[in-house]
């Protein structure tokens, strides 16, 4: 179904698990989920990449993503699609980010006319859930039609398809 995108931001590398264990992903949980929904609903699948690299170390990157969000800062984003028009629904994917969206997701959001767009926002976190990056959404993307959420543990990302799957299903 080419009338859909799945549209996603995602890091690599280490990242906090239960238990406060640092863990090194291949892939990035939200990525993980965005790959799920693509098998099920088809369309197309962009990822949202910066410019710039977030610093390696966990526990320091949390803090730099921390400042970027008080300042509000936009990251450059490496490349962006050449429209969106095509599409009618849009599944968002972002990462918790101290219960904000992180600014990539705003950059790329905020590049684009979202009017008469449903979109279908999908969070990974390690535990709060959806925070207030619906909301943020709701207030980027004016005159879209947000559905509801699927909030994911980062961490059971992997083992989550068939509930991934049953939320797409209900959503088109
Ligand atoms: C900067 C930063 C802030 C985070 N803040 C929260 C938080 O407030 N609540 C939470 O449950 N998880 C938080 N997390 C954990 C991530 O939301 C979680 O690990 C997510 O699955 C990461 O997605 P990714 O692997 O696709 O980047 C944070 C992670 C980072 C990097």
């Amino acid at each position: 179904m080419a009338n859909i995108l799945t549209v996603y931001f995602s890091l690599k590398g280490q990242t906090i698990a239960p238990g406060m264990k640092i863990v090194n992903l291949k892939k990035g949980n939200t990525a993980v989920v965005a790959e799920y929904i693509q098998k099920a609903v088809g369309g197309d699948l962009f990822e949202i990449e910066t410019v710039k690299t977030y610093i390696k170390d966990h526990m320091k990157m949390i803090y730099e993503a921390k400042e970027e969000q008080k300042k509000g800062i936009r990251p450059e984003l490496r490349v962006f699609p050449d429209s969106i028009e095509e599409y009618d629904t849009v599944f968002v994917g972002t990462p918790n980010w101290w219960n904000e969206l992180p600014m990539p997701v705003v950059a790329f959001l905020e590049h684009f006319d979202w009017k008469g767009k449903k979109i279908s926002p999908f969070v990974t976190s390690e535990g709060s859930g959806v925070g207030s990056m619906v909301d943020q959404i709701r207030k980027i993307c004016q005159g879209a039609e947000i559905k509801e959420a699927l909030s994911i543990r980062g961490s059971e990302a992997e083992v989550s398809e068939s509930r991934i799957d049953s939320w797409t299903k209900i959503k088109i």
